[in-house]
């Protein structure tokens, strides 16, 4: 692991510290090819990807790939249509008896507060996704249809090791380790679940100097005030 990572985390913000733009489109990238396969995203919009760089037809794009529920108004019929920028990255199962069917009766959960939901939830989501290489210990079973994590609260987790080298082609060159993807999906997951911590950030530093000011201004006018009076 890097330095950088040791330091700061995946994200390596410090106080005043914005998101890396070019890792949040690549994490986004291993959520479109491997994670959405089995996570919905259900408090993103397509649009909201605008956010972390895409342009307005690559957002139109990346939409009206993803088949979105929907009721026919004539005949009340439930099908589907293309996904429009307005539209939630859509569950990829139908109901929770179809994602349990599909994956050996766990549910795999929406990642739009995974960050959040769980402490120290960068950390450990990244040591869950590149946690899959220890090996059990002597004589310890790993039930069928589990896979031994030992960051995992149980340590048998029903989901298979989703990354492995090179599972993505970055186009900006990046070399796809397991450990790079993991911190890139981390990242992104992290802007999905606080997208307003730039604004919020900002906010802060704005607030600091404002109050700075005041401070100043107040302790000018007490001087003024009690000058002469002993
Ligand atoms: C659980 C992340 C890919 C199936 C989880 C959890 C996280 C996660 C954070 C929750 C663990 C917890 O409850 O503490 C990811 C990420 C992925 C990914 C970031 C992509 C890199 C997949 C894929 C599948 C899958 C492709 C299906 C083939 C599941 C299942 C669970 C789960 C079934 C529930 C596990 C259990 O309760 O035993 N995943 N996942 N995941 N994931 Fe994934």
């Amino acid at each position: 692991r890097s330095a950088h990572w040791q330091q700061d985390g995946p994200l390596g913000m410090g106080v005043f510290g914005t998101y890396d733009r070019a890792q949040l489109q690549r994490g986004f990238q291993v959520y479109k090819e491997v994670c959405s396969a089995c996570h919905g995203l259900r408090l993103v919009a397509f649009r909201n990807l605008s956010e972390i760089g895409f342009s307005e037809a690559e957002v139109k794009a990346l939409a009206k790939a993803k088949d979105v529920p929907s009721i026919n108004s004539q005949t009340g019929e439930e099908t589907t249509r293309p996904a429009l920028p307005s539209d939630h990255f859509p569950s990829p199962f139908p109901n929770e008896t179809a994602a349990r069917a599909a994956n050996n009766n766990a549910l795999p959960p929406d990642l739009s507060l995974i960050v959040k939901a769980r402490p120290n939830g960068k950390n450990y989501i990244h040591s869950l996704l590149t946690g899959y290489d220890e090996t059990a210990p002597k004589g310890f079973d790993v039930p069928q249809g589990l896979h031994f994590n030992p960051y995992f609260h149980s340590v048998n987790i029903a989901m298979a090791k989703p990354l492995n080298e090179d599972q993505v082609t970055y186009a900006d060159g990046t070399k796809a380790t397991v450990d790079q993807m993991a911190m890139d999906v981390v990242a992104f997951l992290q802007w999905a679940a606080e997208p307003e911590l730039e604004k919020r950030r900002q906010i802060g530093v704005a607030s600091l100097i404002f109050l700075g000011i005041l401070t100043l201004l107040a302790f000018l006018t007490y001087r003024r005030v009690w000058a002469g009076i002993a």
